[in-house]
């Protein structure tokens, strides 16, 4: 309110007296109201599970700050969708009610909007089309939820697919435009940015790797994506290099956030039926049911490994397979380098060369055989190791990775307008299937392993292999 006086004030000191006097009562009022207002929050947080409610401000080091989850959803119960999907834990919420921004919410346009194009591909959770907008004449891409799987309603994939991709908005993250609706109540489309490429795609289809000053472009966006998830504590758990999107313009954006969740410190009981299994870390492999956004981390290591070589770096034939491969490459875990890994439930049955305990004696993260990445520098071949490092914690988190020296040092990382580009075949034709392993199947058991064959197990195995400096029999 304005504190210039009445122009009347002045000529009546009894009014002046009087709407002094409403004022002071006013501001009473409104003080009392304040205060009334203060002590309702305050009893509302002492009866809510108390957090710190803090996500790791920009240019902090190390991990996200502990916090615990708001939400009450029961643990994710494995392979099923009995979960609820979760709130943004970060954020103080005075209920553990599903959220979504409500600007974003209105009446879901048709799909008749929208020509279909060509379609680009069929995955485990939906099919992809590129499209054009009717009336803006605008390229998109459509993809259709797969709900066949919920007779219960939606599918919480959909659902977190939609609300993380909402509250993901980042320059590396695939844009969602709005969500639109076929004649029936399972027909739910998701309407994107057009990405000319997804990764894996282009990777099959260049004839020479991408150069090092390319790969540290591509890299640092993907790692940009990521750190910008987990600073919103989104995990992917499906990164690969089909999830991940380039445009003619050398943008990357992270994609298929069908697996995405929210997490929590401590972190809840998860599903280990997560990331393809190539990409799977491996206390996910070792069943693992807490775990953290260092399986991203992993992820990421294999898709730098993918990306130095052109071909997937772990190529499991099933999990005991994928465990054993992962092995031959990082050499075996012991005490030093993964304190704790024998408490895993599938580490139980694992057996492990004698040897290993010695092998890394200083607890040090071991490097990588350096002749499998002739070409990889000093600084690369540390950041690839530690990011394929078999203990969690060992692993630097995505911010710790964008500062990594491979970065820094020579050659530089390409400018993205310098990016070369290449023929589209999302844009032209339709794609035939990659023979790459897809993502877990919600609803499915995990499976108990058995890893006894994977190091040596039974006795007189026919199909030896010479790892990295140990014997190895495939389970
Ligand atoms: N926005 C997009 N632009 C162009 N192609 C896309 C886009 N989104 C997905 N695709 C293509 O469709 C494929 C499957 O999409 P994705 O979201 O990964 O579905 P799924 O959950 O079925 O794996 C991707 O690998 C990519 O080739
Ligand atoms: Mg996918």
């Amino acid at each position: 309110m304005s504190t210039a006086k009445s122009r009347w004030a002045d000529d009546d000191p009894e009014t002046e007296a009087i709407i002094a006097q409403q004022k002071r009562e006013k501001e009473a009022k409104r003080r009392a109201k304040a205060e009334k207002q203060r002590q309702l929050e305050a009893k509302a947080q002492q009866t809510q599970t108390p957090e710190t409610n803090s996500h790791p401000a920009n240019g902090e080091t190390g991990p996200p700050k502990k916090r615990r989850r708001l939400s009450n959803d029961a643990a994710e119960t494995t392979g099923s969708d009995a979960d609820a999907p979760e709130i943004a834990p970060q954020k103080k919420q005075s209920t553990a009610l599903l959220r979504f921004p409500a600007r974003e919410w209105g009446t879901c346009r048709h799909v008749d909007n929208f020509e279909r194009l060509n379609h680009i591909e069929e995955g485990s959770y939906g099919w992809v089309s590129r499209a054009k907008e009717i009336t803006t004449g605008e390229v998109v891409a459509l993809k259709k939820l797969k709900l066949e799987n919920s007779p219960d309603g939606f599918p919480v994939t959909g659902l977190r697919e939609i609300q993380t991709l909402l509250e993901a908005r980042h320059p590396n993250v695939v844009y969602l435009r709005e969500v639109v609706m076929g004649n029936k109540m399972d027909e739910v489309f998701l309407v994107m940015d057009f990405l000319e490429h997804d990764l894996k795609t282009l990777l099959d289809e260049m004839r020479e790797p991408f150069l090092p000053s390319e790969i540290k472009t591509v890299l640092l966006q993907i790692v940009g994506g990521l750190e910008f998830l987990h600073s919103q504590w989104i995990m992917h758990r499906d990164l690969k290099t089909s999830n991940l999107l380039m445009n003619n313009r050398g943008e990357i954006k992270l994609a298929d956030f069908g697996m995405a969740r929210y997490y929590g410190d401590p972190p809840p009981k998860l599903t280990q039926l997560v990331v393809t299994l190539w990409y799977r870390s491996p206390e996910l492999l070792l069943g693992a049911d807490k775990y953290g956004p260092e399986i991203d981390m992993w992820s990421i290591g294999c898709i730098f490994g993918e990306l130095l070589t052109k071909e997937p770096l772990l190529q499991g034939k099933n999990e005991v397979d994928q465990v054993s491969k992962i092995f031959e490459l990082t050499g075996p875990p012991n005490a030093q380098t993964w304190p704790g890994f024998r408490s895993l439930p599938n580490a139980k049955s694992l057996r492990l060369p004698s040897s290993s305990s010695s092998a890394t004696s200083s607890g040090k993260i071991p490097l990588l055989p350096r002749s499998k990445f002739p070409y990889l520098t000093n600084a690369g071949l540390s950041l690839l190791s530690s990011l394929l490092a078999l203990n969690p914690t060992s692993r630097p988190t995505a911010q710790q990775c964008l500062s990594h020296a491979y970065f820094k040092e020579d050659p530089r990382p390409k400018p993205r307008e310098m990016f070369p580009t290449f023929p589209s075949k999302a844009g032209m034709e339709k794609r035939r299937r990659h023979h790459t392993p897809e993502a877990p199947k919600r609803g499915q058991e995990a499976p108990q392993l058995d890893f006894a064959g994977v190091f040596g197990g039974a006795p007189g195995g026919d199909t030896g292999e010479v790892g990295a400096g140990f014997a190895l029999r495939l389970g």
